[in-house]
């Protein structure tokens, strides 16, 4: 009897007697038929678009470790304790994910233009493969530490682009739009080194090739989950989803291959990406695309989204606000002077703090899934190989029993009590070896972000009273427009 409710697990790390993973607690949907309904608009309680609301209800229903069965055979795992997510991120040998399907399939149909599916959706060792070569240049501290002048010299203008719409008489400037541009025009440089001039009124039309670029990215963002969730017809038939993903890649994959020729026909000099991974004799022409192409795909909204939450909580938060200021007066006496890397390795405490927060509450991924390569037990539960396991940060994250007022935006708390944090709950970048490739980059680009609109304007919030909530596009956007009034500072 015992041996029926029991079974023993053994895995790399632990052997273990475990309870059956059919007992794993969570929504099943009625005759077995999946919990699917229970995201369509109108009739069930879900919404693809409010993934950290379910998350949190699944939570409050069924504890800290869930098995959501989404169609019968396509079950997702999800964690909320931070031991089980340590365990799943801390797996070695090309960690998988399940993600980007029908873009991995629009990649297959084009051989004469994709080798392999791209960084974002290929597994196994054709992953490897691309990571290995691409880390040095886009991960490494020193590389990233390359790039501060550059994205430096572009923030500077992107301020001189805010103070033309101030000047154009808007009192409070909606601020998303206009991060997009920064960073297609930072992911485009430090890409290809190829500048768009997306400020400019030109680039500011609707059909001029900034503009497409951004949609046709947030379109691809926006086709992922409804693609990779439920039936997956378009793998017999192009559905909506489906046609949409490929024509904003369609045009995406164009402007890369452009921007490709460009930098060819300049002899790929100069800190480029692309240039260095063109000289590199382990990549081809077309692991080359692939990566142009993912790149443009995973750094502009990303970043966007992040950014526009991070000034939203300085703005929100005016004694946040001045202590930056500080910092950033510091580090920048002389606002027109560049930044150098130096200092932003070391002087920038506080500065880090905010950011940190910020992604704390304000993750652009509700967490990060994994395919199982091998067993594992999670909360006591047995779960087989090749499970979709995802963990729940952003619940994780607000929730009293880890982190002190876990609403309030308080960046103290990595400052004062941050051994006593668990390093497992905030992972907005996620974990391990398949971790965000651009982390440090992201991060360093943020950061100059912050200092100089800090150091240049007093930030304003002029939203709605109530808290920013997200809307997922596979990535967590602002719900609402991000408001925010720019009062020059003189000093
Ligand atoms: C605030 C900014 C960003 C955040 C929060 C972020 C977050 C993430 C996360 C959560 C993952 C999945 C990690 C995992 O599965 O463990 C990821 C993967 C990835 N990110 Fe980022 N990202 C950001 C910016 C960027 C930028 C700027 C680029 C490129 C220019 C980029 C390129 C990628 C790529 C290529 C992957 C796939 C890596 C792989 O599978 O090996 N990301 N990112």
């Amino acid at each position: 009897m015992l041996t029926k409710l029991l079974k023993i697990s053994c895995t790399s790390r632990q052997c273990t007697f475990a309870k059956p993973y059919e007992a794993i607690p969570g929504p099943r949907g009625p005759f077995g038929m999946g919990n699917l309904y229970n995201y369509l608009p109108g009739i069930g309680s879900y919404s693809w678009q409010k993934l950290h609301q379910a998350g949190q209800d699944k939570y409050e229903k069924y504890g800290a470790i869930v098995r959501e069965v989404i169609v019968p055979r396509q079950d997702i795992v999800w964690l909320y304790d931070p031991r089980d997510i340590a365990l799943l991120l801390n797996e070695r040998d090309c960690p998988q994910r399940r993600s980007h399907l029908a873009l991995a399939q629009y990649r297959q149909k084009r051989p004469e233009v994709y080798k392999t599916t791209g960084l974002l959706p290929t597994n196994g060792p054709d992953w490897w493969r691309l990571r290995a070569q691409l880390q040095k240049e886009l991960s490494a501290p020193k590389s990233v530490r390359g790039f501060v002048n550059q994205v430096d010299g572009v923030t500077q203008e992107f301020l001189r682009f805010l103070q033309e719409s101030r000047d154009d008489g808007s009192v409070a400037i909606d601020m998303l739009p206009k991060l997009t541009r920064l960073n297609l025009e930072l992911t485009c440089l430090l890409t290809f080194g190829a500048r768009l001039q997306s400020f400019s009124h030109k680039e500011q039309d609707a059909e001029s090739r900034s503009t497409r670029l951004m949609h046709a990215a947030e379109t691809t963002n926006s086709c992922i989950l409804p693609t990779d969730q439920g039936l997956q017809l378009w793998r017999f038939l192009e559905t909506p989803s489906y046609r949409k993903l490929s024509q904003a890649q369609s045009f995406m994959e164009g402007v890369a291959l452009e921007l490709l020729e460009e930098n060819i026909s300049n002899g790929s000099v100069g800190s480029s990406l692309i240039s260095a991974y063109l000289k590199n004799p382990e990549l081809d022409r077309s692991d080359v695309v692939g990566t142009a192409a993912d790149l443009l795909l995973a750094g502009i909204d990303t970043t966007s989204y992040a950014s526009a939450f991070l000034l939203y909580h300085v703005a929100r938060n005016p004694e946040v606000q001045q202590r930056l200021y500080e910092e950033a007066k510091r580090v920048l006496p002389n606002p027109k002077e560049s930044l150098s890397a130096d200092v932003l390795r070391t002087d920038i405490t506080y500065t880090r703090a905010v950011l940190k927060e910020s992604l704390r509450l304000n993750p652009i991924a509700v967490g990060v899934g994994r395919i199982l390569n091998q067993d594992a037990v999670f909360s006591g539960y047995f779960v087989p190989k090749g499970t979709t396991v995802v963990t729940q940060n952003m619940v994780a994250c607000r929730l009293a029993q880890h982190f002190e007022e876990p609403l309030m935006f308080k960046p103290d708390r990595w400052l004062q009590h941050r051994s006593a944090l668990n390093p497992y709950l905030v992972l907005p970048f996620g974990h391990g070896m398949r971790a965000c490739i651009a982390r440090r980059l992201a991060e360093q680009n943020m950061h100059i972000l912050l200092l100089r609109m800090v150091r240049h304007f007093e930030l304003i919030w002029s939203g709605s009273d109530a808290q920013l909530d997200v809307k997922t596009l596979l990535i967590n956007k602002p719900d609402a427009p991000v408001l925010i009034e720019l009062k020059p500072r003189t000093d």
